[in-house]
């Protein structure tokens, strides 16, 4: 049986179900490598503070350094649930390789503030993988819009034909939610970036740790300002958390619509075969699977998110061990997330709608009842009333099974003697889009604009950050 590190003030050893039940390193392995950089940073700063010698620093380095590369190659390393975690992986090795030095470079550090340096570090990459993924999906759906920029669809509001909008409008609404997405990640990132360790176990250390030196060394722009919250907050998990569950919303909302619309109710798009699958007794399904598992992974999502904000609630100061839990649903959501974009990213270039059957389906339902009404207030009619005269076309035009353009003009006239031949024209597709050209509208040059603005801003990203 390993040693346990706080065996001097014990007198029995653990009970083996209690070490399996505490044990994390199933979970946890995953920080080797933040953890050994953590670790490498911690020393040249006791190097600095004068508990380390120069020799006695290059040969834990060059020691961790082997650790590393012994978990990386899988075989030679050994993985022992009586050791508890990744840090005491790490140190047992070390001991193995130096001696006596191992014990060193625990001076003036806790796990507490080990784990927090381990999981931010791990956290900030996941941010950043994120961010660039979610700029894959952006930059698919602008080629989208910029595909569609001639395909009229009926844009919906209770999942009823409402008016007529561009299928481009439609793609740069999931632009703008997946553009908040990265926003909220990039802030969420700048928030994160802050280093736990010199925190030690909750009140600092008697040993004189450069902290701003330990931060430069690790990549951090700042440091926890407070030892107590560095070794109990979790927040960046939290934030981390929402902002994927948000980001899942949002991809849950395209995956429903991408569903819909590849149904044979709709048919508006049909599916790539490489990203759909048939079904093993019904030989005329095609399956749009993709969506249907984004869709359902956001349940996934959510509930990692719920776990984690169960887990800080009512959690007294400072370290508890409770929060050794935050792992596994931390690892998921993220895994989750970044599977999720990464698959969208590679299906959405392959979408694209049927022009025909779009714009057919905008032709039907009376989708250009708001037009005639706004064509009647246009010539000084009060909306009020021109709503009303509309409502009777329209009930007059499905008495006598045609839409609107299929009523005569003088049976339009009937209704208001407003109405003139040019009213035919006014609600053809293409008029009723175009002259929707308030800032953020439906009209062709609205689009075209959101389109070269959102271009813009992507490009800028590229070069710097969210
Ligand atoms: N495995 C622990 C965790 O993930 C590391 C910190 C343990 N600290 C302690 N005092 N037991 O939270």
């Amino acid at each position: 049986m390993a040693k346990k590190p706080w065996e001097g003030r014990f007198s029995e050893p653990t009970d083996e179900m209690v070490e399996a039940f505490s044990s994390s390193i199933h979970v946890d392995r995953r920080l080797y490598a933040q953890d050994i950089a953590g670790s490498v940073a911690h020393a040249r700063t006791l190097n600095k503070a004068g508990v380390l010698s120069d020799e006695e620093l290059k040969s834990l380095e060059a020691a961790l350094s082997r650790v590393k590369k012994e978990i990386e190659e899988g075989n030679k390393f050994t993985w022992d649930p009586a050791l508890e975690d990744i840090h005491m992986h790490v140190e047992e090795r070390l001991r193995g390789m130096v001696g006596d030095l191992a014990g060193k470079l625990h001076t003036g550090r806790s796990r507490n503030d080990q784990v927090a340096t381990d999981f931010r570090l791990y956290l900030k990459q996941e941010a950043g993988e994120v961010i660039r993924l979610l700029r894959r999906v952006r930059g698919a759906l602008l080629d989208l819009a910029a595909a569609h920029m001639d395909c009229i669809m009926p844009g919906y509001t209770h999942l009823q034909r409402a008016q007529p909008v561009l299928a481009a409008h439609h793609f740069l609404a999931y632009y703008e939610m997946f553009f908040r997405d990265t926003r909220r990640f990039a802030q969420c990132l700048d928030r994160m970036d802050e280093m736990p360790l010199g925190s030690a176990a909750l009140a600092g250390t008697t040993f004189a740790l450069d902290r701003e030196y330990t931060a430069r060394e690790l990549g951090f722009s700042r440091v926890c300002r407070n030892s107590m919250d560095a070794v109990a907050d979790r927040d960046f998990c939290l934030e981390f958390a929402s902002a994927a569950s948000i980001a899942m919303i949002h991809l849950s909302r395209l995956c429903e619509e991408i569903v819909l619309w590849s149904s044979q109710e709709f048919g508006f798009l049909t599916l790539p075969d490489a990203f759909a699958t048939g079904s093993s007794i019904m030989p005329q399904k095609k399956n749009p699977d993709v969506a249907e598992l984004v869709r359902g992974k956001t349940g996934r999502v959510l509930g990692a998110m719920t776990a984690l904000f169960t887990l800080l609630k009512s959690l007294p100061l400072a370290y508890n061990r409770d929060l050794q839990e935050d792992k596994e649903p931390m690892f998921d959501c993220a895994d989750t997330v970044k599977a999720c974009l990464a698959v969208m990213a590679r299906m959405l270039p392959h979408l694209a709608m049927d022009r025909e059957r779009c714009a057919d389906a905008a032709r039907k339902g009376f989708l250009d009842a708001t037009d005639l009404a706004d064509y009647l207030a246009a010539k000084g009619l009060p909306f009020r009333d021109a709503h009303h005269v509309a409502g009777r076309a329209v009930a007059l035009a499905q008495e006598k099974g045609v839409e609107l353009t299929g009523l005569s003009l003088a049976e339009l006239q009937g209704l208001s003697d407003l109405v003139e031949k040019d009213v035919f024209g006014f609600l053809s597709l293409e008029a009723m889009v175009n002259r929707r050209a308030t800032l953020g509208g439906t009209a062709t040059g609205r689009v075209k604009e959101a389109l070269a603005q959102a271009r813009a801003e992507l490009a800028a990203e590229g070069e710097g950050r969210a």
